[in-house]
């Protein structure tokens, strides 16, 4: 009998569906595509020295600590420097609100795992990001959508749609990606506020916190969150689960990241992680912690920040120089990406294949938006290329759009 694989398939396989994005995405691999589309860090500044160097240290004195299973909440060492630094900017909290995940992926989809049920709602921005969908589709969820500006969650909506009831709201205060916005104090104070207002729980997405080129930093919602409740010494118990990691500030490759929570959330979370993988490889963490345990991160991390800096500053410029002026973009005060708007009518995704043509790729921005729309957008990553490739990307791209924009 001929296997038929799709009817043994589980129905929340349904809502998996590779996008087509992802098949366009594939052909940015050919060497001559200059590719805006990835969120990837500059591999040449990978601190490669510093983990070949922890590496031998690890081999040499705690092998058998790194080679062998771990605790599923995370190595001990790397936990407290974890609670050290929140604790230094302004988060307090202990290590029961600590534990390690394989990429923030991965907790992504533990916190899909834990508390969506099929039919739930959650509230999200919108555009959002697209693994955060990608990772509660399999949980069979819906969303709410929350209207933005360039501040932030609109309060307004935001409240309309905690009255709604939704399961939890899923926030990126930090240079969201995919947009760049970041949002102001009083609209990271409205959205803590209104969630505790009506018991919704926060998920505050925050890769990119540590990568601000302009402005000053901003408390995140956990911190704002806790001093509202009062709390400034001691366990963190309030109402977010906040999210970070260490691929933007040491490498994506090591699969690496933290969640700060709630005890009782942590809990949860470490069953969930137990079915999925038991434990974080546990070398890697070991070399997150002596890479990082002397302050060499807060050090790697002014280096990042000064040479995406500078290819944001040329993406910027590019663009000035060479996109028709009907198309509008932001200004982010930091991380990874920019996000244009085409004028209505245009199709990102059709012109992504002209672009292609040209050797030159983004991310059209509709797979962002959860309930459609936002098809004359685009994603622009300038993190990964150097500043004349910059140049030279955005001149193809500046050139696919005058020849093809309606
Ligand atoms: C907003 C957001 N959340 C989570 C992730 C996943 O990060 P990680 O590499 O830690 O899995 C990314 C990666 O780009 C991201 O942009």
């Amino acid at each position: 009998m001929e296997p038929n694989w799709n009817s043994h398939f589980a129905q929340r396989t349904q809502r998996m569906k590779g996008s087509a994005i992802r098949e366009l995405l594939k052909l940015t691999e050919r060497p001559e595509v200059i590719s805006f589309g990835g969120g990837m860090p500059a591999p040449e500044i990978f601190p490669v020295k510093q983990v070949g160097e922890a590496c031998e240290r690890i081999l040499a004195n705690y092998s058998d600590k790194a080679l062998q299973y771990g605790t599923t909440e995370g190595y001990n060492p790397l936990r407290q420097m974890l609670v050290n630094d929140a604790v230094k900017n302004g988060l307090s909290c202990d290590l029961d609100n600590i534990m390690i995940t394989s990429g923030s992926q991965q907790a992504l989809d533990l916190l899909g795992k834990i508390f969506i049920n099929p039919g739930d709602h959650i509230l999200v921005e919108t555009p959002t990001y697209l693994g955060a969908l990608q990772a509660w589709n399999a949980y069979e969820c819906e969303y709410y959508t929350v209207k933005s500006d360039e501040h932030g969650m609109l309060p307004d909506s935001l409240e309309e749609g905690l009255k709604k009831n939704p399961k939890f709201v899923y926030v990126l205060p930090n240079f969201q990606n995919p947009t760049g916005i970041s949002f102001t104090l009083e609209r990271r104070k409205k959205v803590v506020e209104l969630a505790d207002k009506y018991g919704v729980p926060i998920i505050e997405d925050d890769p990119y916190g540590k990568l601000r080129y302009e402005g000053v930093d901003i408390p995140t919602l956990a911190q704002l969150d806790s001093e509202m409740r009062g709390q400034s010494k001691g366990q963190y118990n309030g109402n977010v689960i906040y999210l970070s990691t260490f691929s933007k500030i040491l490498a994506p490759g090591i699969r690496l990241a933290w969640v700060i929570a709630p005890p009782e959330a942590i809990s949860k979370i470490a069953q969930a992680k137990q079915g999925a993988d038991l434990n974080t490889s546990t070398f890697n963490q070991l070399i997150a912690y002596e890479v990082g345990k002397d302050g060499f991160l807060d050090e790697h991390v002014k280096v990042i920040r000064k040479v995406y800096n500078e290819r944001r500053d040329v993406m910027l410029d590019a663009l000035e120089e060479h996109f028709p002026n009907s198309i509008h973009w932001t200004h982010p005060d930091g991380g990874l990406f920019l996000w244009a708007t085409l004028p209505e009518g245009n199709d990102a995704a059709e012109l992504m294949k002209e672009a292609l043509k040209e050797n030159v790729a983004y991310v059209p921005g509709g797979s962002f938006h959860p309930l459609g729309g936002g098809e004359n957008t685009m994603r622009l990553n300038f993190s990964f290329s150097n500043p004349q490739t910059i140049n030279e990307g955005m001149g193809r791209l500046g050139r696919v759009l005058k020849t093809h924009l309606h």
